[in-house]
């Protein structure tokens, strides 16, 4: 089942690709592409903080730098390395937007703690009045 699919997706990159020296705490994504390609990633922790990047945009520069750039759906979880998941991460506004603009409105973000157990939202309720082209 493809939900679940990228739930184990986004929590495997989440303890292989995170890169999170300054917080510890650990995020992964999981991006569908509507040609069946999945890109996964982990969030980057740079120093001096404002480099950092969120691992749904690694997701998704990767993907369009692959040239993909229609999307299905996308997995997130987060929590601090080293503990179990407790709760369900949600994307920061700042990717809520990048989102908006790449991905469609209605697509389902899997906010996941577990593999199936997680709690699913439309982008456009992530971000209710979006800026978008439309
Ligand atoms: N972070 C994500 O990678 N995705 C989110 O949706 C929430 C926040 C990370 C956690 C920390 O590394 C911070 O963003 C650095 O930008």
């Amino acid at each position: 089942e493809t939900i679940l699919q990228l739930e184990q997706l986004a929590l495997q990159a989440r303890l292989q690709k995170a890169r999170v020296p300054i917080s510890g705490y650990g995020v992964g994504a999981a991006l569908l592409g509507q040609d069946g390609r999945i890109f996964t990633a982990g969030n980057i922790e740079c120093y001096g903080q404002t480099p950092s990047i969120c691992a749904e945009r690694v997701a998704l520069f990767k993907a369009l730098s692959e040239g993909c750039d229609q999307f299905t759906a996308l997995a997130v979880c987060g929590g601090p390395l080293g503990e179990p998941l407790r709760g369900y991460c949600t994307p920061c506004g700042t990717c809520r937007q990048v989102l908006t603009q790449f991905c469609p409105s209605d697509m389902p973000v899997i906010c996941t703690q577990a593999p199936g157990d997680h709690k699913l939202y439309h982008l456009c309720e992530l971000l209710p009045f979006g800026w978008s082209r439309d």
